[in-house]
Protein backbone atom coordinates (compact mmCIF):
# COMPACT_ATOMS: atom_id res chain seq x y z
CA UNK A 1 0.00 0.00 0.00
CA UNK A 2 1.12 3.22 -0.91
CA UNK A 3 -1.11 6.70 -1.35
CA UNK A 4 -2.15 7.21 -4.64
CA UNK A 5 0.72 9.40 -6.85
CA UNK A 6 2.94 9.21 -3.72
CA UNK A 7 5.26 6.35 -5.71
CA UNK A 8 5.65 8.58 -8.59
CA UNK A 9 6.25 11.25 -6.56
CA UNK A 10 8.59 9.10 -4.54
CA UNK A 11 10.54 11.22 -1.45
CA UNK A 12 12.70 12.92 -3.59
CA UNK A 13 15.77 14.69 -1.76
CA UNK A 14 14.05 14.18 1.44
CA UNK A 15 16.55 12.94 4.43
CA UNK A 16 14.46 11.00 6.98
CA UNK A 17 15.86 10.08 10.76
CA UNK A 18 14.06 6.93 12.22
CA UNK A 19 14.35 7.33 16.13
CA UNK A 20 13.21 5.48 18.73
CA UNK A 21 14.15 2.37 21.37
CA UNK A 22 15.03 -1.37 20.00
CA UNK A 23 12.46 -3.31 18.91
CA UNK A 24 10.29 -0.45 17.79
CA UNK A 25 10.21 -1.49 14.39
CA UNK A 26 12.63 1.17 12.53
CA UNK A 27 14.55 -1.57 11.01
CA UNK A 28 11.34 -3.56 9.39
CA UNK A 29 9.78 -0.02 8.40
CA UNK A 30 13.07 1.57 7.42
CA UNK A 31 13.14 -1.83 4.77
CA UNK A 32 9.63 -1.34 3.77
CA UNK A 33 9.68 2.31 3.09
CA UNK A 34 12.81 2.12 1.34
CA UNK A 35 11.71 0.23 -1.64
CA UNK A 36 8.16 1.31 -1.86
CA UNK A 37 9.73 4.64 -1.85
CA UNK A 38 13.27 3.89 -3.76
CA UNK A 39 15.41 5.56 -1.43
CA UNK A 40 18.71 4.34 0.30
CA UNK A 41 17.80 2.89 4.20
CA UNK A 42 20.87 3.18 5.45
CA UNK A 43 21.17 1.63 9.77
CA UNK A 44 24.30 1.77 11.25
CA UNK A 45 23.08 -1.58 13.19
CA UNK A 46 23.10 -3.70 9.86
CA UNK A 47 26.91 -1.76 8.65
CA UNK A 48 28.06 -2.59 11.82
CA UNK A 49 27.06 -6.22 12.28
CA UNK A 50 28.13 -6.87 8.83
CA UNK A 51 31.64 -5.49 9.53
CA UNK A 52 31.80 -8.04 12.88
CA UNK A 53 30.86 -10.63 10.12
CA UNK A 54 33.51 -10.12 8.03
CA UNK A 55 36.01 -9.43 11.22
CA UNK A 56 36.94 -5.63 9.45
CA UNK A 57 38.97 -3.85 12.02
CA UNK A 58 35.79 -1.51 12.18
CA UNK A 59 33.81 -4.62 13.42
CA UNK A 60 36.42 -6.05 15.67
CA UNK A 61 36.14 -2.79 17.11
CA UNK A 62 32.71 -2.47 17.30
CA UNK A 63 31.80 -6.00 18.31
CA UNK A 64 32.37 -5.60 22.31
CA UNK A 65 30.46 -2.48 23.06
CA UNK A 66 27.46 -4.24 20.76
CA UNK A 67 27.38 -7.30 22.37
CA UNK A 68 26.87 -5.93 25.61
CA UNK A 69 24.35 -3.52 24.47
CA UNK A 70 26.63 -0.46 24.75
CA UNK A 71 26.65 2.57 22.17
CA UNK A 72 29.92 2.28 20.20
CA UNK A 73 31.98 4.86 20.55
CA UNK A 74 30.08 8.38 18.37
CA UNK A 75 33.78 8.94 16.39
CA UNK A 76 33.87 5.48 15.21
CA UNK A 77 29.53 5.73 13.72
CA UNK A 78 30.15 9.24 13.02
CA UNK A 79 32.60 8.60 10.30
CA UNK A 80 30.67 5.31 8.82
CA UNK A 81 27.42 7.49 8.36
CA UNK A 82 29.20 10.54 6.73
CA UNK A 83 31.03 7.92 4.43
CA UNK A 84 27.52 6.81 3.49
CA UNK A 85 26.41 10.07 3.29
CA UNK A 86 28.74 11.06 0.37
CA UNK A 87 27.53 8.33 -1.77
CA UNK A 88 25.49 9.11 -5.23
CA UNK A 89 22.36 6.95 -4.12
CA UNK A 90 21.78 9.66 -1.78
CA UNK A 91 21.28 12.12 -3.05
CA UNK A 92 17.76 11.06 -4.07
CA UNK A 93 17.10 11.26 -0.61
CA UNK A 94 17.58 8.51 2.25
CA UNK A 95 16.29 6.93 5.68
CA UNK A 96 19.12 7.01 8.83
CA UNK A 97 17.91 3.92 10.87
CA UNK A 98 19.53 3.72 14.57
CA UNK A 99 21.19 7.21 13.65
CA UNK A 100 22.12 9.52 15.42
CA UNK A 101 22.04 7.84 18.54
CA UNK A 102 23.30 10.81 21.10
CA UNK A 103 23.39 14.49 21.04
CA UNK A 104 26.59 14.40 20.00
CA UNK A 105 25.92 12.73 16.45
CA UNK A 106 22.72 14.72 16.17
CA UNK A 107 24.79 17.80 16.30
CA UNK A 108 27.96 16.49 14.12
CA UNK A 109 25.30 15.30 11.54
CA UNK A 110 23.73 18.40 11.25
CA UNK A 111 27.50 20.11 10.68
CA UNK A 112 27.98 17.46 8.07
CA UNK A 113 25.40 18.31 6.46
CA UNK A 114 25.54 21.79 6.34
CA UNK A 115 28.37 21.54 4.33
CA UNK A 116 26.54 19.42 1.45
CA UNK A 117 23.79 21.74 1.84
CA UNK A 118 20.43 19.67 2.56
CA UNK A 119 19.35 18.98 6.30
CA UNK A 120 17.41 16.43 7.90
CA UNK A 121 13.39 16.89 7.23
CA UNK A 122 11.79 14.61 9.28
CA UNK A 123 12.53 12.70 12.44
CA UNK A 124 9.75 9.95 12.81
CA UNK A 125 9.92 8.94 16.63
CA UNK A 126 8.47 5.19 17.00
CA UNK A 127 7.42 4.97 20.54
CA UNK A 128 6.72 1.52 22.20
CA UNK A 129 5.56 0.06 25.55
CA UNK A 130 8.53 -1.37 26.84
CA UNK A 131 7.25 -4.66 27.55
CA UNK A 132 6.30 -5.14 23.96
CA UNK A 133 9.88 -3.81 22.78
CA UNK A 134 11.70 -6.90 25.68
CA UNK A 135 9.22 -9.70 24.19
CA UNK A 136 9.78 -8.94 20.68
CA UNK A 137 13.62 -8.38 20.71
CA UNK A 138 14.30 -11.79 23.12
CA UNK A 139 12.18 -13.92 21.00
CA UNK A 140 13.68 -12.79 17.44
CA UNK A 141 15.50 -15.44 15.75
CA UNK A 142 17.48 -14.39 12.60
CA UNK A 143 19.00 -16.54 9.85
CA UNK A 144 22.33 -17.26 9.20
CA UNK A 145 22.57 -17.17 6.13
CA UNK A 146 19.76 -15.08 4.41
CA UNK A 147 19.09 -12.55 7.77
CA UNK A 148 15.46 -13.47 7.42
CA UNK A 149 13.95 -12.96 10.65
CA UNK A 150 11.41 -15.32 12.65
CA UNK A 151 10.05 -14.84 16.17
CA UNK A 152 9.16 -17.66 18.38
CA UNK A 153 5.66 -17.20 19.10
CA UNK A 154 5.18 -14.43 16.74
CA UNK A 155 6.45 -15.60 13.54
CA UNK A 156 7.84 -19.22 14.25
CA UNK A 157 9.71 -21.06 11.47
CA UNK A 158 7.80 -24.59 10.21
CA UNK A 159 11.00 -26.30 11.51
CA UNK A 160 12.46 -24.87 15.03
CA UNK A 161 15.57 -23.48 14.08
CA UNK A 162 15.81 -23.64 10.82
CA UNK A 163 15.05 -21.06 8.07
CA UNK A 164 11.73 -21.47 5.76
CA UNK A 165 13.56 -19.50 3.43
CA UNK A 166 16.57 -21.38 2.77
CA UNK A 167 17.05 -23.88 5.01
CA UNK A 168 20.08 -22.66 7.06
CA UNK A 169 20.34 -22.25 10.98
CA UNK A 170 18.28 -19.56 12.73
CA UNK A 171 20.29 -17.66 15.66
CA UNK A 172 19.54 -15.71 18.61
CA UNK A 173 21.61 -11.90 18.00
CA UNK A 174 23.96 -11.80 20.97
CA UNK A 175 22.37 -8.48 22.09
CA UNK A 176 19.22 -10.02 22.12
CA UNK A 177 19.63 -11.97 25.11
CA UNK A 178 17.17 -10.86 27.85
CA UNK A 179 20.05 -8.58 30.51
CA UNK A 180 21.19 -7.01 27.21
CA UNK A 181 18.42 -6.01 25.86
CA UNK A 182 17.80 -4.12 29.34
CA UNK A 183 20.61 -2.87 28.86
CA UNK A 184 19.94 -1.77 25.32
CA UNK A 185 16.37 -0.11 26.88
CA UNK A 186 18.87 1.78 29.41
CA UNK A 187 21.83 2.72 27.64
CA UNK A 188 18.47 4.51 24.85
CA UNK A 189 17.09 6.02 27.90
CA UNK A 190 20.01 8.05 28.77
CA UNK A 191 22.00 8.83 25.84
CA UNK A 192 19.29 8.94 22.63
CA UNK A 193 15.89 9.83 24.03
CA UNK A 194 17.35 13.76 24.64
CA UNK A 195 17.05 13.83 20.66
CA UNK A 196 13.27 13.87 20.68
CA UNK A 197 13.63 17.38 22.17
CA UNK A 198 16.25 17.84 19.81
CA UNK A 199 14.18 17.43 16.97
CA UNK A 200 10.91 18.73 18.13
CA UNK A 201 13.01 21.91 18.96
CA UNK A 202 13.39 21.87 15.13
CA UNK A 203 9.97 21.40 14.42
CA UNK A 204 10.37 18.54 12.42
CA UNK A 205 9.51 15.21 15.16
CA UNK A 206 6.50 13.35 13.94
CA UNK A 207 5.45 10.49 16.90
CA UNK A 208 3.86 7.03 15.83
CA UNK A 209 3.47 4.04 17.29
CA UNK A 210 5.82 1.48 17.14
CA UNK A 211 3.06 -0.89 18.71
CA UNK A 212 0.85 -0.98 15.25
CA UNK A 213 1.37 -3.63 13.60
CA UNK A 214 4.01 -3.47 10.17
CA UNK A 215 1.18 -2.75 7.38
CA UNK A 216 -0.91 0.08 9.61
CA UNK A 217 2.17 1.73 10.97
CA UNK A 218 3.34 1.62 7.11
CA UNK A 219 0.23 3.09 6.17
CA UNK A 220 0.40 5.82 8.74
CA UNK A 221 3.64 6.61 7.61
CA UNK A 222 2.30 6.70 4.34
CA UNK A 223 -0.42 9.22 5.53
CA UNK A 224 2.31 11.44 7.55
CA UNK A 225 4.43 11.97 3.91
CA UNK A 226 1.16 12.66 2.05
CA UNK A 227 0.21 15.44 4.65
CA UNK A 228 3.49 16.93 4.83
CA UNK A 229 3.71 17.39 1.10
CA UNK A 230 6.91 15.29 1.49
CA UNK A 231 5.57 12.76 -0.83
P1 LIG B 1 20.59 -1.55 15.93
O1 LIG B 1 20.71 -2.63 14.96
O2 LIG B 1 20.28 -0.18 15.45
O3 LIG B 1 19.54 -2.07 16.97
P2 LIG B 1 18.42 -1.37 17.87
O4 LIG B 1 17.86 -0.10 17.38
O5 LIG B 1 18.94 -1.41 19.26
O6 LIG B 1 17.32 -2.45 17.81
P3 LIG B 1 16.67 -3.17 16.61
O7 LIG B 1 17.28 -2.99 15.31
O8 LIG B 1 16.61 -4.54 17.14
O9 LIG B 1 15.23 -2.43 16.69
P4 LIG B 1 14.34 -1.80 15.57
O10 LIG B 1 13.60 -0.65 16.16
O11 LIG B 1 15.11 -1.55 14.31
O12 LIG B 1 13.30 -2.94 15.36
P5 LIG B 1 13.22 -4.05 14.20
O13 LIG B 1 12.51 -3.53 13.01
O14 LIG B 1 14.58 -4.64 14.03
O15 LIG B 1 21.91 -1.42 16.83
C1 LIG B 1 22.56 -2.54 17.37
C2 LIG B 1 23.81 -2.07 18.12
O16 LIG B 1 24.73 -1.42 17.19
C3 LIG B 1 23.59 -1.01 19.21
O17 LIG B 1 23.22 -1.59 20.45
C4 LIG B 1 24.98 -0.34 19.26
O18 LIG B 1 25.91 -1.10 19.95
C5 LIG B 1 25.40 -0.31 17.79
N1 LIG B 1 24.97 0.93 17.12
C6 LIG B 1 24.07 1.04 16.09
N2 LIG B 1 23.91 2.33 15.73
C7 LIG B 1 24.73 3.05 16.55
C8 LIG B 1 24.99 4.44 16.70
N3 LIG B 1 24.38 5.35 15.91
N4 LIG B 1 25.86 4.83 17.66
C9 LIG B 1 26.49 3.94 18.45
N5 LIG B 1 26.28 2.61 18.37
C10 LIG B 1 25.40 2.17 17.43
O19 LIG B 1 12.25 -5.09 14.90
C11 LIG B 1 12.58 -5.80 16.05
C12 LIG B 1 11.78 -7.12 16.07
O20 LIG B 1 10.39 -6.81 16.14
C13 LIG B 1 11.97 -7.95 14.79
O21 LIG B 1 11.96 -9.30 15.13
C14 LIG B 1 10.74 -7.62 13.93
O22 LIG B 1 10.36 -8.67 13.08
C15 LIG B 1 9.69 -7.31 14.99
N6 LIG B 1 8.76 -6.26 14.55
C16 LIG B 1 9.09 -5.09 13.93
N7 LIG B 1 7.99 -4.37 13.71
C17 LIG B 1 6.93 -5.09 14.19
C18 LIG B 1 5.54 -4.86 14.28
N8 LIG B 1 5.00 -3.73 13.82
N9 LIG B 1 4.77 -5.79 14.85
C19 LIG B 1 5.32 -6.95 15.34
N10 LIG B 1 6.64 -7.23 15.29
C20 LIG B 1 7.44 -6.31 14.73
Amino acid sequence: YVPDGAKQRGLNGVNIVLLGPPGAGKGTQGVVLSKSYQIPHISTGDILREAVKSGTPLGKKAKMFMDSGELVPDEVVVGIVVDSLGRDDTKKGYILDGFPRTLKQAEELDAALKRIVSGIDMALYFEIPEDIAIERLTGRRVCKKCGANFHVKNIPPKKEGICDKCGAELFQRPDDKLETVKNRLKVYELQTRPLIEYYTKKGILKKVSGALDVKDLFKELCQIFSDTKLA
